[in-house]
Formats: C-alpha cells, structure tokens, sequence
C-alpha cells in the first residue's frame, strides 16, 4: 500500500515538474528522496506490511472459529504464561521446599552446615525475578507488536483462572531456552554442529543478488539458522513457525538492538546434571548478534499457512519432520511448496512426539519421499557416514538444547539429506 502511495506522489511530483514551473526548484532533490524511499521499502518493508496485515487479519477474533486453536486464543494462552512465569516457577521451587522439609531434622542440619541448601533455594526464588523481567517484556513487545490491548489479556487471564486452567511451564521456559541455542555465545558449539552442512550446501547452489533463491524454514523455532542463511547473501528468506511462544520470543528478538544486552539464568528450573550450583544459577546473554529486517516470518501452522504453490527453490527443515502429526502432510506440504527441480535440506532425528498418525524409521521415510516425487541426492562426506547402506542420508551428531557446562550430553543421530523435487 505504501509502495503504491510512493509511486503516486513520485507521478505527482513528476507531473509539478513539467506542468507547474514555480514549483521547479528543488524539485530534483524531492523527487530523488522518493524514488530512494520506493527501493527501499519495496525490498523489505512491504513484504514485512503485507505478511503483517494477514497476520492481524488471522488474529481477528471473527476470522474463524473461536475456540482454543484460534490463533488469538493461542496468542492469549501463551501471553499467560508468560505473564504467569515467575508464579508458576515458585510453584516448583515451594514443591522443592516442602520435600525438603521432609528429610529428618538432624539430616536437613547437617546439609545446612556442609552446602546451605536452604540458602541455594532462597537464591533461585530471587533469580527468577530477572527470568520474570524477561518474561515481563516479551509480554510487553507481544501486546504492542500484536496490537493486543492490556485489557484484552486481563479479562482473558482472569476468565481463564477463574476455570482453572494453569499456564504452560514447560512451553515457556522452552521457548526460553532457545534464546540460548539460538542467539548466545552459549550455544555456539550446539550451532557449529548442525548448521554447517546446511549453510554449506545452501552456500554452493548457483544465485546473484538481483535473482536471489527463495528459501522457506518450516519449524524455525527462534530462527538462528534462518538469519544465518539471509547472511549469506542471494537467498530470499522466509521463516515459519506454530508455536505462539516462540514467536512471541522470536519477535522480541527483532526489536532488540544491542547485543548481549539481555541476560537472564535459563538453567534455574532444572535442578538435574550440574557440576556446581554456580553453573546452575549462571546467567545468559544475548542476542549474540542482531537480527536483520530481510527476514520474513510467517506464523501458522506450515501445512496451511502457505496456499497454492509455492514455487519455493529450497526448504530447509531442521529439527522438524518429527514434530509431524501427520508426517505424510509434512511431505506432501514440502514438496507442493518447491518448484520442479527445487530442493528440500533436511538435518533432525526422528524423535516422535505424542499422537502421531504414523512413526516412520528412516528407510521408511525415504521410500516414501520418493513415492511422493524427490530424488535423494549425494551429499559431502563431510555430512555424516551413510546411515542406511544404499540409501543417501548421511548421519550426524548433533545435541539440542543442551547446557554446555552440565553433566548431561544427549546428543542425536541427526540425518542429513538433500532431495530434489522430481
Ligand atoms: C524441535 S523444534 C526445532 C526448532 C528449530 N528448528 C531449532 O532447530 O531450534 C520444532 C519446531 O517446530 C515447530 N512446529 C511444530 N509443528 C509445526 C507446524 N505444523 N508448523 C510450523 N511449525 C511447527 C515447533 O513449535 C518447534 O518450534
């Protein structure tokens, strides 16, 4: 729409300048500004506008029906929780207290005086007021961003506490943690595991800055790997993501603009795997570098989000196929949205999660890819030993989420594919 407005005033300006000479000074420098601003904002920002206003039209509480897989009610829902973060993580350590106190007198003495165990619980009751004030502040971008009213969120956590519906922990403190794999220093090693086979192989394919190749990440998560591939350069970038608590995270990210100015203590709510209660109750910061406005994010669920066909020259799914309900969907979707010829990267295990309609193994899923219409290609050595012999996925080890200094190291035989669409 403002491209459209640009080009009216630039015709306008254009029309003064031959048919109104009094106007004629400095009309060049006018007109110039103008078609500067045209370039501009038709690269990036009304792509970003467009994307932006079938958002809020989704958001509508009348688009649709209203019920808790409306995309406002998830919006809504994941606001609570974070809202709810700091209440609902003393919930947890109070369960830890009251354990605690179950222990013989003369056993919880003898702890005080050896680690001040009481003392280490007071400690992460306190640092969960800075994780709060992250929380706190995604909320506050979401409901500018969203263009939710304060009021709006109220009477939708009041209504959904006064039924008793209790805010998603695990959800929040996930999406949370992904600020470290994604964005911190932190999560460097977990990175270079996985993304160099996927960077590599996007960074060989032939393209120029004026005919860039377009790009979709399904399941992007808090979307590292997506700005990555835009620093590339002469990929057109699109991200796309279910999950209301990532985005609201992912889109905090975007307004951020100093980097590692945010810092908070993500490994506080798991007590498991550490080698000293230092580590446990450290801090993070991020963003580790900042985000660019080239990307563009399409929230929704991928098999729907995007209509028709895509004519996608490449998607990249990475830690994603298993998420599938539907996995078949998932397949289907991916090669409907890639040009003939385009190509699908793939990096992730086969890791199910609750209620799929099918759980396929490996050889499986090939078989049936290339049922669908791709041709697996060969890929570097450098990706992994081939993980089914005659079959071209290639497997890697690659851990997720994991605190580096922790004791704990679980890491995946995560496979690496590349297959062209027939
Ligand atoms: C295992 S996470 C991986 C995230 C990211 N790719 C990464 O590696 O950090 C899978 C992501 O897929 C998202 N997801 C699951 N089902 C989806 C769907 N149908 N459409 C889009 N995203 C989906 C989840 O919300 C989650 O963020």
């Amino acid at each position: 729409m403002r491209w459209i407005l640009c080009c009216l005033l630039y015709i306008c300006l254009a029309w003064a300048k031959e048919h109104l000479p009094d106007y004629a000074p400095g009309l060049d420098t006018v007109t110039h500004v103008y078609v500067t601003n045209v370039t501009y904002m038709d690269a990036d920002t009304s792509r970003q506008e467009e994307e932006y206003s079938r958002l809020q039209h989704r958001l509508q509480r009348s688009t649709g029906k209203w019920d808790s897989s409306h995309p406002r009610h998830r919006l809504l829902t994941a606001l609570h929780g974070y809202h709810r973060y700091r209440e609902r993580n003393l919930v947890e350590t109070k369960k830890w207290r009251d354990w605690y106190k179950k222990a013989p007198k003369r056993q919880r003495s003898m702890v005080e005086s050896a680690v001040k165990y009481t003392r280490k619980l007071n400690a992460v009751d306190h640092l969960l007021e800075t994780n709060e004030r992250l929380a706190h502040d995604i909320v506050e971008y979401g409901l500018r961003f969203y263009n939710v009213s304060r009021a709006e969120l109220e009477a939708f956590i009041k209504e959904n506490e006064k039924q008793g519906v209790n805010t998603d922990r695990t959800s929040v403190s996930q999406a949370m943690k992904h600020f470290v794999r994604d964005w911190s220093s932190d999560g460097l090693d977990e990175r270079q595991e996985g993304f160099p086979c996927v960077l590599g192989t996007l960074g060989n394919m032939s393209r120029t800055a004026a005919q860039p190749l377009r790009v979709l990440v399904p399941g992007a998560g808090l979307g590292r790997l997506v700005y990555e591939i835009d620093a590339l350069g002469g990929f057109d970038v699109t991200m796309n993501e279910w999950s209301a608590y990532m985005n609201l995270a992912h889109r905090y990210m975007t307004s951020l603009s100093g980097v590692n100015s945010v810092s908070f203590h993500p490994y506080i709510d798991w007590w498991s795997h550490h080698a000293t209660t230092a580590d446990m109750q450290r801090s993070v910061s991020f963003p580790d570098r900042l985000t660019t406005p080239s990307v563009l994010s399409v929230e929704g669920d991928f098999t729907t989000a995007f209509a028709g066909d895509g004519g996608y020259d490449v998607i990249v799914t990475f830690f994603f196929i298993d998420t599938a309900r539907n996995l078949v969907s998932y397949l289907e979707t991916i090669h409907r949205l890639l040009r003939p010829g385009g190509k699908w990267i793939n990096l992730g295990p086969l890791l199910y999660g609750s209620a799929p309609f099918l759980q396929l193994s490996l050889d499986e899923i090939i078989m049936l890819s290339e049922q669908i219409g791709f041709r697996f290609e060969d890929t570097d050595a450098s990706c992994g030993v081939t993980t089914v012999p005659g079959m071209k996925a290639r497997g890697l080890e690659v851990s997720y989420g994991r605190n580096g200094q922790g004791l704990s190291k679980n890491a995946y035989q995560a496979q690496f594919w590349v297959a062209a669409r027939a």
